[in-house]
């Protein structure tokens, strides 16, 4: 498989008829290779859910196309269109879409079912995606009977299930308390590092924004800025890492090769009594 994953280009999608005609996005051209975790962000009504929807497959533009592995999802059947998503794509979203009646384990199992896999291998692996999540001892509890941050889960455990390529989270953790919003935050991000699994994310979370390796921004249906935090963000590290280093040996006394002591001020006061 290519490094690139997603190619959109000249996207537009159209909501309504006559009057009540509304141009959610004007023109998207995008590029999201494997691996990369993305935020999209911008404000109420700006066109993020609409924008994630046509990547995910879940809708189709008015005007564009979507490359997926190369593949112009433009031309491919509505039965194509739903297997590709059910074997490529996990979803996480802010209402959590489970059959409340009916088991965790059901609820995970869903897309290995769709998939046609045996209900022994099934089973194997919800049990296994449920672990991930640290949800195993609830797997035959009633999805109602959980708490909001447990749904979040099965709904990951779900979405991992099938080993998928991405992750589309829409305000994953909009409805939960800090704490288990950053528990929710904490699965997704392993996911991403561990298995590679691409993430994209819609969000109003600044910090959660900025934990991505890229942001997205979206206003009135045109990306307006497309970031690439974490070339930043390693830079800081590397800046940090440096400091502390410094600070180690200047707290252990240790001297550079020149006789100076290694620490920022001290070189820089004996560069200045040079001059
Ligand atoms: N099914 C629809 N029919 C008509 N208009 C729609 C439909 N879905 C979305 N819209 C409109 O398209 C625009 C973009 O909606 P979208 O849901 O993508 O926004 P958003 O950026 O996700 O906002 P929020 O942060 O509030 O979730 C909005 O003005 C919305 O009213
Ligand atoms: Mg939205």
């Amino acid at each position: 498989m290519t490094e690139n994953l997603l190619t959109v280009r000249g996207l537009h999608k159209v909501y309504g008829k006559r009057d009540s005609k509304f141009e959610a996005l004007r023109g998207i051209n995008l590029k999201i290779n494997r691996g990369e975790s993305v935020a999209i962000v911008g404000k109420s009504g700006s066109g993020k859910s609409t924008l994630m929807h046509l990547l995910a497959l879940l809708d189709r533009p008015t005007k564009g196309e979507i490359l997926l592995d190369g593949t112009n999802t433009s031309k491919l059947k509505q039965r194509q269109l739903n297997k590709l998503r059910n074997k490529e794509f996990g979803f996480v979203f802010q209402q959590f879409f489970m059959n409340a009646n009916d088991t965790v384990l059901n609820n995970v199992i869903l897309p290995l079912k769709i998939a046609g896999v045996s209900a022994k291998e099934r089973k194997r692996r919800a049990m296994h995606a449920l672990t991930i999540v640290g949800l195993e001892s609830k797997a035959k509890n009633k999805a109602s009977d959980l708490s909001g941050g447990q749904k979040q889960r099965v709904c990951i455990a779900r979405a991992i299930v099938n080993d998928p390529a991405v992750i589309f989270a829409d305000e994953p953790t909009g409805n939960l308390d800090s704490n288990t919003g950053a528990k929710i935050e904490e699965i997704l991000f392993s996911l991403n590092r561990e298995k590679d699994i691409t993430l994209i994310i819609v969000t109003h979370d600044e910090e959660l924004a900025e934990k991505c390796d890229r942001q997205i921004r979206i206003t009135d249906g045109r990306i307006t800025s497309d970031e690439d935090i974490a070339e930043e963000r390693e830079l800081a590290e590397m800046a940090q890492e440096e400091k502390e280093e410094r600070h180690r040996k200047h707290l252990s006394g240790d001297m550079d090769a020149d006789g100076l002591r290694d620490d920022a001020t001290v070189s820089h006061v004996k560069v200045k009594e040079v001059k």
